[in-house]
């Protein structure tokens, strides 16, 4: 079932949002952050990699940009602000007619179940209430592996975010997938120690659908 449009989500299509865009560039830097991280991540899918992989909330592209470089899969994307979805055509980060303009719990890309599912840094913006319906979406829309890369908490919280109340939010969301999704299986997990990999002190899960 679908969600009606949250509060997170128009402050995201907003300025906000727009400003966020403007903040992202593609530098070596960042994309080399990326690669490693995901580096790391395909090696639990290193057996059967995912041939279709879509991210829910890619901003410009930067996990996309990354993945192209480590495993030939065809990318989808679902992405709430405008301005985000105009570079990622402009730059050739995913066509025009596999992104969509919608939001983790409201989308219906693609038709057919893809390989892998992600999110990284976007459940930590739904709020809590929320964020079982954008996983039953996001659970739908995968047929084997589900990954994402949030911020940790043992207990689910909400931190203010650049001056905005409930905007930011944290959990053990690993515990959260397990919890509410019996048919995964976690294949690993790990920490982006922001000292070593530059990268915001966020964590990863590698989830796989149980056939049958
Ligand atoms: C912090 S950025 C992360 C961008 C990207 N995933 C990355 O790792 O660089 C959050 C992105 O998620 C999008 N977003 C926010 N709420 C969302 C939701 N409920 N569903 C899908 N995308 C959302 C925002 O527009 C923004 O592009």
């Amino acid at each position: 079932m679908s969600q009606d449009e949250t509060e997170q989500v128009k402050f995201w299509r907003g300025d906000f949002g727009n400003s966020y865009v403007d903040r992202n560039a593609p530098s070596h830097e960042h994309l080399r952050m990326r690669l490693s991280m995901w580096s790391r991540i395909f090696r639990y899918m290193a057996a059967d990699m995912p041939k279709s992989i879509l991210e829910v909330g890619p901003n410009i592209g930067l996990n996309i940009r990354a993945m192209k470089m480590l495993c030939d899969a065809e990318f989808f994307a679902v992405e709430p602000n405008a301005k985000a979805r105009q570079v990622l055509v402009e730059e050739g980060v995913v066509s025009p007619a596999n992104l969509q303009d919608g939001f983790a719990g409201d989308f219906t890309l693609p038709d057919v179940p893809v390989d892998l599912a992600f999110t990284a840094g976007v459940l930590i913006h739904i709020h809590h209430d929320d964020l079982l319906a954008a996983c039953r979406n996001i659970h739908k829309s995968s047929g084997k592996y589900i990954v994402c890369n949030e911020y940790f908490s043992d207990k689910p919280e909400a931190i203010p975010y650049r001056g905005h109340g409930d905007k930011l939010f944290k959990r053990d969301y690993g515990a959260f997938w397990l919890d509410n999704f019996p048919d995964l299986k976690c294949l690993g997990y790990g920490f982006e120690w922001k000292a070593m990999t530059g990268l915001d002190n966020s964590t990863w899960w590698v989830f796989e659908k149980r056939q049958g």
